[in-house]
């Protein structure tokens, strides 16, 4: 149940993505995650499907995870981040939706794929949504994600706009990444772009 703070915060990132979807596309080759991309591929079976949560304009993640011959779900509540990602991605099946919500089936996806989303996700939601997560993937799916270093939480100025972040501890992350049902196999700080963030791989069980 989403109390009344929680929905206010979330219409501020879903409302920020609509205003801003442009200018984030126009810079988002600033941070270039191929090689973190590609590294994750490799624990992937051939044809996986794998979902993308809070998948933007659909790049570079569901571009490069469709040349990679994956089938890609790709799923952002954000009407105007989705109409560039079914522009840059017309073979991916994109979907509006609250990640924090989704309702696929269990063990839908090999894979799962949460780049700079869950920084926007009310901390709150945080623990429910990894244990959706280890619902809809399947055993031994793969997951990889970033979260912010620095625990962190409110609203900011962002290209022109409001925009809301929440970043509980590291400390907390893992815990409740490794609580929902998953084992880390790796969890590194990278500075990617100038912005330093902490990244996840873990393996669903
Ligand atoms: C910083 S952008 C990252 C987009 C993409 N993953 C990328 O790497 O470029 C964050 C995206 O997460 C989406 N998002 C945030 N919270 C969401 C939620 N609860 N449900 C669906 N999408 C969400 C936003 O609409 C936005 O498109």
């Amino acid at each position: 149940m989403k109390t009344q703070k929680i929905v206010e915060e979330e219409e501020v990132v879903r409302k920020g993505y609509d205003d801003i979807a442009r200018e984030y596309q126009a810079k988002r080759q600033t941070f270039d995650n191929v090689e973190v991309l590609t590294e994750f591929f490799h624990y992937l079976p051939k044809c996986a499907r794998i979902l993308d949560a809070g998948c933007g304009a659909g790049v570079p993640c569901a571009d490069l995870a469709m040349q990679a011959g994956f089938e890609v779900v790709g799923v952002d509540f954000s009407s105007s981040m989705l109409k560039m990602a079914r522009k840059n991605v017309p073979e991916a099946d994109l979907i509006k939706e609250d990640m924090t919500k989704l309702g696929f089936p269990d063990n839908s996806f090999d894979g799962l794929i949460a780049l700079y989303s869950i920084i926007h996700v009310p901390r709150e939601m945080h623990a429910s949504l990894y244990q959706q997560f280890h619902e809809i993937l399947k055993p031994e799916g793969m997951m990889l994600m970033c979260i912010g270093s620095d625990e962190w939480e409110g609203t900011d100025a962002y290209f022109g706009t409001q925009m809301f972040w929440s970043e509980p501890s590291l400390e907390n992350t893992l815990k409740m990444v490794k609580n929902a049902g998953f084992q880390i196999l790796s969890g590194k700080h990278l500075v990617i772009g100038g912005e330093r963030a902490y990244w996840i791989t873990a393996r669903n069980q």
